[in-house]
Parts: structure tokens; sequence; C-alpha cells
């Protein structure tokens, strides 16, 4: 019998349909560019699965209750104990969301010139370290290359890398090792217990901090559970506790696996860190008993640590984003296998065969999603990892042509993830009728945010304008 979720919907929130030529309206008002639409042109936002979760109504009784005294908020205990139960870290600091947490912790941790090594940085991870004057440096392990392996664990770092670097001129550099727990920047693949268990001992023999990215802690730890030998009799929660036991501290965004819209956390053990921290948190975030948090999402955060780890919900996340991962199989659209929990990854350079990187398959891909289906995603591709020139010309590509399609929790069915489906079998059955974009405009930094671009005018795409629309959603008007 398959999974079903653990809940059900006692409030909702209407979904704009709309027609196709809205959506071509829509799309180049926006330059083309997913961030620029407004939400209310989109059906289904797939755009990420981070602050977009539905709340229950537990989280908002709680919220109800939030005590919005300044300092020594009872909220703060309720925040503090549910994090300290999960990580044991002695000092807990609540943070607006994982970004600010970041830039708190790594500035007391990190000097300039120092590097930090990691399976893979998120993209506010490496800004925050290279703010810094400092190095983000990925050390994906060998299986991550190969999109379509089956290999459980694709989300862990290289260890002999690791061992390498710590063994070799740049060793005195490193002033951290940070695990992204599952590596999004790495198609969403989780990392194993034995390769965090090897990297803490790499990291004790010589002696460099090792932390967490642990926006999907339940994520990854749910998938230790059904991936790792010596794991399937363990909960999730317990998979998660000897996780955060095993390092020296960690950053969470809590708008992912704290099912929250708004919130993170700062978690350490080193007294004296600790206590830069603080000073940073007052000076920048807010007192440390709510540090930039209302009262009512320190409660959300609270019940959500607990409600994310519950075996049954997170059996019924994996089984939405397996059945999605076969029903594309079935499509014939490849995806980064095996399929994790928070997002599928669309192989766009090997369905979109006719387009070069130079014509941003990803993005097109993207683009399609919304013009036939009201879909938003994002591109994680040449767009966004590339290197180009002063004229906006990509000069070196990203190794992979990919578009993340993120799951919000509990947020849509499987009817929902269907119709997705289905817009993708269909742009399947021709894919040379997607036609490839370019760049017109695009700022210098944090590029695909605030970029904008516009369509080739190849002889397919003109054959698809002048048959205008075929696909919309249902009962779109
Ligand atoms: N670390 C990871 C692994 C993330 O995925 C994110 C955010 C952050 C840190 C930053 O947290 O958003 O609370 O400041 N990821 C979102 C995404 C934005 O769509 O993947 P934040």
């Amino acid at each position: 019998m398959s999974p079903f979720p653990p809940y059900r919907a006692q409030v909702v929130t209407p979904i704009p349909v709309t027609t196709a030529g809205q959506r071509a309206k829509a799309l180049a008002e926006a330059g083309y560019n997913g961030f620029n639409l407004r939400a209310n042109t989109v059906t289904i936002d797939l755009l990420t699965d981070s602050g977009t979760g539905a709340v229950s109504t537990d989280q908002e009784a709680a919220a109800a209750r939030g005590d919005r005294s300044y300092a020594g908020s009872d909220s703060f205990f309720r925040f503090r104990e549910a994090v300290s139960e999960l990580t044991s870290f002695p000092h807990i600091f609540p943070v607006h969301q994982g970004r600010a947490a970041e830039r708190v912790l790594f500035t007391n941790v990190l000097r300039p010139g120092q590097i930090s090594l990691s399976n893979t940085h998120f993209d506010t991870t490496r800004a925050n370290i290279e703010l810094l004057g400092c190095e983000a440096r990925d050390l994906p392990c060998a299986e991550a290359a190969d999109l379509d392996s089956e290999s459980p664990f694709k989300g862990n770092i290289d260890l002999d890398a690791v061992a390498q670097i710590l063994s070799g001129p740049d060793s005195h550099r490193v002033g951290m090792i940070l695990m992204t727990i599952t590596n999004n920047g790495g198609g969403g693949q989780p990392v194993s217990m034995a390769n965090l268990k090897a990297v803490r001992d790499i990291c004790r023999r010589h002696d460099v901090p090792l932390l967490l990215d642990a926006a999907r802690f339940a994520e990854n730890a749910f998938l230790v559970t059904r991936r790792e030998d010596g794991y399937a009799g363990h909960t999730p929660r317990q998979v998660a506790e000897e996780a955060f036991g095993l390092v020296d501290g960690a950053v969470a965004s809590l708008k992912k696996d704290g099912i929250a819209p708004m919130g993170a956390f700062i978690g350490l053990r080193d007294p004296e860190l600790a206590q830069r921290c603080e000073l940073n948190l007052i000076a920048t975030e807010g007192f440390r008993t709510y540090g930039g948090l209302a009262a009512h999402d320190l409660e959300r955060v609270a019940q959500g640590l607990s409600e994310v780890l519950d075996p049954a919900y997170l059996a019924a996340r994996a089984a939405d984003t397996e059945r999605l991962a076969q029903l594309l199989g079935d499509a014939g659209v490849d995806i980064v296998r095996p399929p994790g929990l928070h997002a599928l990854y669309l192989n766009a350079g090997r369905l979109l065969t006719h387009l070069p990187p130079s014509a941003f398959p990803g993005h097109s891909l993207a683009c399609e999603l919304y013009l036939r289906g009201g879909i938003r995603c994002a591109e994680l591709g040449s767009l966004y990892l590339g290197t180009f020139d002063e004229h906006n010309e990509l000069v070196t590509p990203a190794p992979f042509e990919l578009v993340r399609i993120a799951l919000p929790r509990r947020v849509y069915s499987q009817a929902h993830y269907d119709y997705v489906a289905g817009i993708l079998a269909d742009i399947a059955k021709d894919p040379g009728q997607v036609p490839g974009y370019r760049v017109v405009d695009a700022p210098k930094l944090l590029r695909h945010f605030n970029l904008r671009m516009e369509p080739l005018r190849t002889p397919a795409f003109t054959r698809r304008e002048a048959r205008s629309s075929r696909v919309s959603p249902a009962g779109s008007r």
C-alpha cells in the first residue's frame, strides 16, 4: 500500500488559472525571468521549497500564544528546547533566516584568506564566505558527476580530496568544513552517516571545525534510514540527532525542514565562539531571545521541528517525489538519479539537444513549463553557473544544464504533480519546438535574480507562436 500524508487540508487557498495569452504576456513583461513574475500569474509554483510549506493547525495554535516580550520570552524557551532536544548544542540562537545565520557564524569562524571546504556550498553560503575575503571550495564525491548513477549517497564529500588538501600546502588556510545536508547544490542528494563520520575524524585529526548546513536535516535523515546499511531500524529523529552529535556547530534555515514561513538557528558547542556570535547577533539581527524573528515565527518553528520528523510524513513526501520521478521517466524526461525528497532536477541538456549551452536549454525548459502550464521553477545550468564576458555572451558553460522543480511541503497533491508531469510529457513529445534564449541585460552581481532575456527567433519558435496555445490548465479561461 502506498503511503499517504498523515494530515488533511482544513484551510486552502485558490491558485490562479491563466490562459496561454496571459502567460505569454506575463513572461515577456518579466523579461523571461521567473523571479520577476508576479505570483498571481503562476499556477503551480515549484520555484522553491523554502518558506512555502503549509503550516499545521498545531503550528497556528502555537503561533497564537507567541510571547512578544523583547527579552526572555516564553516563545524563545520553547524554540530553544525544540532545537536543543534535536541537536544537543548547548548554545542556540534564533536568526531570521539561513543566510543571516551564515553571516553571523562565518564572520566569527573565518579570517580573510581562509578556505571553506564543502560537499557543495549553497549559493548564499558561498556568497557569505566570499564576502569575508575567503574561498568556498566544493569537493563533491566522484559519483555526483554521473547524473544517471543510482549510487545512494551522491551528496557525499570527496574524502580523498579533503585529506589531500589538509596534508598539502593549503592546509593551514582551511578554516572550516561545511557539510550541506541534503546537498541542494548537488542535485538534492543525501550525505551518508559514514561520510559524515569520516569527515569528522579528519577534522579532529587536523583540528578544523566541522559544521553542518542542516536546512534539510530531516530529509537527509530519512534517506539514511532508507539507503544506508545499519540504519534501517532507526527513526529519522535518531539519525538526525546522531548527525548533529558529530559536529561542532550548525546553521539551519528552518524555512525548509522547520516547515515555517521564516526562521533559522545557529547551534554551537564552543562557549567562546558562541559569545562572539551572540554579540554580532545582537548588533545586527536582534536580541539573543528573538534574533530577528517574531514570537509567532519562533513558535511555528518549535512545533514544525517535531512534525517534520514524523516518519509517516517523510514517507508520504518521498512517495510524492518518487511517483513524479516515475512519471517523468515514463515520458522520457531524465532527472538526476536517484530522486531525493525536496526537488527533482531535470536534465534539460539531454531533453533539448537542439540547443547549445549558449542558448540556455535549462532556462528554455523553465520558460516552456511556464508558457505551457503556468509552472514556475528554477534553472541550474549555464545561465546560473556559467561565466560570461562583458557582452553577456557565455564563456564557460556549466557542467550540466539542469532545471530544479522544488516540491513545497504539504502543499500540492498528486493531481497537481500529475499535471506537471503531463506538461513535461507534452514538451518531450516534440522538444525541437522549444526556443533557446539570449541574455538582453544582466547585472554583474546576483545576475540570475535580475537578468532579462529574450527568446531566439528560430523557425521552430515561429511555428509554435503561430499555433498559439494548445495546452492550458484544466478549466482555463
Ligand atoms: N543553505 C541551503 C542548503 C539552502 O538551500 C538555503 C536556501 C540556504 C542555506 C539559505 O537559507 O533561504 O533561509 O536564507 N535555499 C532556498 C532554495 C532559497 O530555494 O533552495 P535562507
